[in-house]
């Protein structure tokens, strides 16, 4: 293990937040995957905390799952160590991380648990991952965004490179049972993306329970709930919101044409191969 800077660490090659440790990493090894456990992988801005929350809906209204105050109690993170031992839960097991799958349980493979992937276009990813560096209290305020940048496009942050993580999910896809979805279809269409979800898990929802997910998890109506929009984190610990604007293209914004480029031609070099489709720009939308 190595300390990279006061809020990150770096081991296995990967950029961990000091909130873990290498033996609890190593841990996750003989981590023991049930079936029935559901997996909600990202890299950090990609929409975590809604497809969290909408996960926890489907299961809510399909019954069976144990009440808890808040969704970060009700679906914790893999790679830190919980207050209460996650192997004494009942199932379904719901569970996040950022991790790349070879840090992940090994018992995925058996492609019984199953895999929620979101992704989202770089440059808005980019600009959400700045802002939340900004809020977050223990973790290095980026010195200006063309800093933050250059941080990011090299893989000097928590989570390591985005590049990466795409990849190494797309070249392992075949070994998990996994659901890709990007953040922008969620966007534009969220009914479709909720049916989606549901049926990959297996739930059967009537339409007006979709419905009723759908209206629950838009993003006015969750950044005033309580149990779903992380505002129950200490003002010590975050200063912003994670409910921060929840938009499509906000990179626009406070990109410069020439950083936008930069951005395109890392993207092709990197991942030009996998004929990703990403919209990163709601107005250019091809309309559903
Ligand atoms: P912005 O910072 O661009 O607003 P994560 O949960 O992975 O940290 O991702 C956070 C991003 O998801 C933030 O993006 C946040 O606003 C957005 N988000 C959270 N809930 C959302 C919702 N219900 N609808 C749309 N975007 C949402």
């Amino acid at each position: 293990m190595e300390k990279t800077t006061d809020y990150f660490l770096r081991y296995k090659n990967y950029n961990f937040d000091i909130h873990t440790t290498p033996e609890y990493i190593d841990s996750l090894q003989s981590f023991e995957v049930r079936d029935s456990d559901i997996f909600l992988v990202t890299y950090l801005k990609s929409g975590t905390i809604w497809t969290q929350n909408i996960i926890i809906s489907i299961l809510e209204q399909d019954g069976g799952l144990p009440a808890h105050p808040t969704n970060m109690r009700q679906m914790p993170w893999l790679e830190y160590k919980p207050k209460h031992d996650i192997s004494q839960r009942p199932s379904p097991r719901l569970l996040m991380s950022h991790l790349t799958p070879r840090l992940m349980p090994p018992g995925l493979k058996n492609k019984k648990a199953k895999i929620v992937y979101v992704m989202r276009n770089p440059k808005d990813n980019i600009m959400s991952y700045y802002h939340f560096c900004c809020a977050l209290a223990h973790w290095e305020t980026p010195k200006s965004f063309e800093d933050f940048l250059e941080q990011y496009l090299a893989g000097n942050v928590v989570g390591s490179s985005w590049f990466d993580h795409i990849r190494e999910w797309h070249d392992e896809r075949d070994q998990y049972d996994i659901l890709f979805l990007t953040y922008e279809d969620m966007v534009l269409d969220p009914k479709t993306a909720v049916t989606k979800i549901c049926s990959f898990l297996g739930r059967k929802l009537s339409e007006a329970g979709i419905d009723h997910i759908v209206e629950k998890t838009a993003f006015q109506n969750m950044k005033n709930d309580p149990k779903a929009n992380y505002q129950f984190l200490p003002k010590d610990f975050l200063k912003g919101p994670f409910m921060r604007k929840g938009k499509i293209g906000d990179w626009k914004n406070t990109f410069t044409v020439a950083q936008s480029e930069r951005c395109d031609q890392i993207f092709e070099e990197r991942l030009g191969d996998l004929a990703l489709k990403f919209i990163w720009d709601a107005e250019l939308a091809p309309q559903p």
